[in-house]
């Protein structure tokens, strides 16, 4: 088998957000299929709202088809997760709708509920050697900082059955941060050769090469200096109220300059709080920390505490609407199913037709 490189990865060009370049973020919306998805591990944070959650709310609110898979297949090897899969399901449903994925126009679905996507796992995994599993950087990261003593099979495979999240809506636009990269190549190596080695009677492929959508949207830091992370208890939960806020940014670390500047380099802690700060207020960090001027890390805290409060009350208002109303929650999921069935199911006979499967 060969190997190849990865083509250039489609890059928004929004960092803060300007109009003309949200426009940007893709030519032609009704050209594109997205999907993208996350695990339901627990709340998300601010990092995931301006890194990714925004996005995608962005390119289904210009008409990009959008898929979200919740990927409760990717954790049942934790056994804390798996426990409570239901509800942390139902929990990340509840943030992507009060971040305003629009059930009626995103197609929000757990794969587990979806069997012909896992049923493209079979052939696709026919087309992986061991080989290349074994040095996929993002699954040997997640095997070493699982808490199994074992690896299991499954996650052994996760690139692959990422693949089928992908390739059974015949997605082309994924948008994904940094670490998923090696996945999509896997996902882009499987399109290719299963491509090359069934092609429809008349030549065709059955798959799209998905891209890459990089978010280039800038890295906000967790409270403790480190990766913003749901496990390190670092991060402002969408969810979380307001004195929660005030209580985990009051914590933050940053450092003894009074003078605020927006300088990620050599000042990052200072600098991700600014950042925040001006995400939500819409303006520019460097304009956000001249104001703040000599007012040290308490204004500057201040400043960011009352901005994420103020930016996330009407989401926070139509989270605790939704989250009253665990019925519909598990009505959303269910259409999200069953219309991702129906696409399933089509890429599966299409599949099965061209490997000459006999019905
Ligand atoms: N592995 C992804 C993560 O950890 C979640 C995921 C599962 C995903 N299937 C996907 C992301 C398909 C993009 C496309 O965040």
């Amino acid at each position: 088998m060969t190997t190849e490189t990865a083509a250039p990865p489609v890059t928004s060009a929004a960092a803060l957000g300007t109009a003309a370049a949200e426009t940007g973020l893709i030519d032609d919306p009704t050209a594109h299929r997205v999907l993208t998805g996350d695990r339901p591990t627990g709340p998300l944070h601010l990092g995931h709202y301006f890194g990714t959650l925004r996005n995608r709310v962005r390119l289904q609110d210009q008409g990009v088809e959008m898929f979200v898979v919740v990927a409760d297949y990717q954790v049942i090897t934790d056994r804390d997760l798996a426990d409570r899969l239901a509800e942390h399901t139902e929990n990340l449903v509840l943030d992507y709708l009060a971040a305003g994925l629009d059930p009626e126009r995103s197609t929000i679905f757990a794969h587990s509920a979806v069997p012909a996507l896992n049923q493209l796992l079979l052939p696709f995994l026919s087309l992986v050697s061991v080989a290349e599993l074994n040095r996929n950087p993002t699954v040997k990261d997640e095997i070493a900082h699982s808490r199994q003593s074992a690896v299991s099979g499954l996650m052994f495979t996760y690139p692959v059955h990422q693949a089928a999240d992908i390739l059974f809506c015949k997605a082309d636009l994924v948008p994904v941060g940094q670490d998923q990269l090696p996945h999509l190549e896997v996902a882009r190596t499987v399109a290719r050769r299963f491509n090359e080695r069934y092609p429809h009677a008349d030549g065709s492929a059955v798959f799209p090469r998905p891209q890459a959508l990089l978010s280039d949207a800038p890295m906000l830091l967790g409270t403790d200096g480190g990766k913003m992370s749901k496990s390190r208890g670092n991060a402002v939960a969408l969810g979380a109220t307001e004195d929660e806020t005030a209580r985990i940014i009051r914590g933050a670390r940053t450092d003894a300059d009074r003078r605020i500047g927006y300088d990620p380099v050599d000042r990052p802690e200072v600098s991700s709080l600014v950042l925040l700060a001006a995400l939500c207020q819409d303006r520019a960090p460097e304009a956000v920390a001249e104001e703040i001027g000599d007012g040290g890390a308490a204004a500057l805290k201040r400043v960011a505490t009352e901005s994420v409060n103020e930016y996330l009350r009407p989401l926070r208002a139509r989270r605790a609407e939704l989250a009253a109303d665990r019925g519909h929650l598990r009505q959303v999921l269910r259409d999200g199913a069953e219309r991702a069935s129906a696409v399933a199911d089509a890429t599966l006979r299409e599949v099965r037709e061209v490997m000459g499967a006999v019905i």
